[in-house]
C-alpha cells in the first residue's frame, strides 16, 4: 500500500511558522555526527555472505554483530541491478511531482490496494526485494540457529509492503522532525534513499546517529517482530527522519512482516533457563490489531509484549 503524505501539499504553501504537529520536542538526546567508523552503521557485503568460502564465515559474523549491537546495517553488492534501482528512483520522483488528485488515485482506497499502478519497475523491485529479504532472513536464522522453526517460516512466508516517504525541505530544520522516533513493526525493513538526500538517524547508546548511506546500498533494519523471534538477541532500534533546509527528501521503505495466519514469539530453542522468554507468544493478527490502535511512539508497543 502506498502511503501518500499530504505534508507535500502543506510544503507548497508559504508558511511563516511550522505547524505545531511537526515541531520537534526538545527532550531528545544529542546528535552525534562525527565521522569515525565506530559511529557508522556496519556495512555488510552480500557477495561475501553468499560466497560459500572462508569469506562467508567472517561476513556472517559481521552480520550477527550488526544485528545484535546496531539493529541496522547497510547492504552492498546486493545484486539488485542499478538500472532497476535508477528506474524505481525516477518513477518515485515523478510520482511525487503529480498533482494531489492524481496521487490519491494510487493508494489508500480502503487500505487494501495491491500492486503498484502500472509500474513494471516497482513490481520488479518488489520481487527483487522479496528475494533479498528472504536470503538475509535465512542467514540471520542461520546465525541464531533457528533455521527451520515455525517462527522462521511465518517470517519467511510473510507479507511485503512498501511505503513511499516524502519530506519537504524546511527552512527551520532543527525545529521539525520528518518522521517521529519509532521502531518498525516488521521483521526486516529495507530502505532505499531515492534522491541522495540523507536524513535517517538511529538511536544508539542514547544518541542519535545520522546514517550516511553508500550509493545504491540498502539500509536494512531489524523490526519488532524479529526482535521477538530472536528473544531479544537482535535489536529493533528506534529511528527517525529529519528534514533538510534546502532539499526535499524521498525514501522507499520495504517492510517484510510475518504472515497473518502465523504466530510470533521467541524461537523455542532460544528460550532456556538462562535466557527465559522475554516476550509473549501471540497471533500475528492480534498483534497487528493492537498495533494499529496505537500512535507512533518509540518502542512502547514492543515493550507491551514483554
Ligand atoms: C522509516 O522509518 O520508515 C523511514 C525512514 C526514512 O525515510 O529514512
Ligand atoms: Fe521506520
Amino acid at each position: 500500500t502506498m502511503a501518500v503524505p499530504f505534508v507535500q501539499e502543506l510544503a507548497k504553501k508559504a508558511l511563516t511558522s511550522v505547524p505545531p504537529r511537526y515541531v520537534l520536542p526538545d527532550q531528545d538526546p544529542p546528535i552525534i555526527s562525527h565521522n569515525s567508523s565506530s559511529t557508522q552503521v556496519p556495512v555488510i557485503d552480500m557477495k561475501r555472505l553468499l560466497s560459500e568460502d572462508f569469506m562467508m564465515d567472517s561476513e556472517l559474523q559481521k552480520l550477527d554483530h550488526a544485528c545484535r549491537e546496531w539493529g541496522f546495517f547497510q547492504l552492498i553488492n546486493h545484486e539488485v541491478s542499478s538500472t532497476l534501482i535508477e528506474k524505481v528512483k525516477k518513477e518515485t520522483e515523478e510520482f511525487f511531482k503529480l498533482p494531489i488528485e492524481e496521487k490519491k488515485k494510487y493508494g489508500q482506497k480502503g487500505g487494501d490496494v495491491e500492486g503498484y499502478g502500472n509500474s513494471e519497475a516497482l513490481e520488479a523491485y518488489s520481487a527483487e526485494l522479496k528475494n533479498v529479504s528472504g536470503k538475509i532472513l535465512k542467514l540471520m536464522g542461520k546465525n541464531l540457529r533457528i533455521m527451520d522453526t515455525n517462527e522462521m517460516t511465518t517470517m519467511l512466508e510473510g507479507r511485503q509492503a512498501m511505503s513511499f516517504n516524502y519530506y519537504p525541505a524546511c527552512p527551520e530544520p532543527e525545529q521539525v522532525i520528518g518522521l517521529a522516533p519509532h521502531s518498525d513493526f516488521s521483521g526486516l525493513t529495507i530502505l532505499l534513499e531515492v534522491n541522495d538526500v540523507q536524513g535517517l538517524q538511529i538511536k544508539k547508546d542514547e544518541m542519535w546517529i545520522p546514517v550516511k548511506s553508500l550509493p545504491d546500498a540498502f539500509i536494512i533494519n531489524i523490526g519488532d517482530t524479529f526482535e521477538i523471534l530472536s528473544n531479544g538477541t537482535y535489536r529493533s532500534i528506534e529511528h527517525r527522519a529529519t528534514v533538510n533546509s534546502l532539499k526535499e527528501r524521498m525514501s522507499i521503505a520495504t517492510f517484510c512482516s510475518p504472515s497473518l495466519d502465523g504466530e510470533i514469539g521467541p524461537a523455542p530453542s532460544l528460550v532456556t533457563p538462562e535466557t527465559p522468554a522475554m516476550f509473549r507468544r501471540i497471533g500475528v493478527v492480534d498483534y497487528c490489531k493492537g498495533l494499529f490502535s496505537r500512535k507512533l511512539d518509540g518502542k512502547s508497543y514492543l515493550d507491551a509484549m514483554r
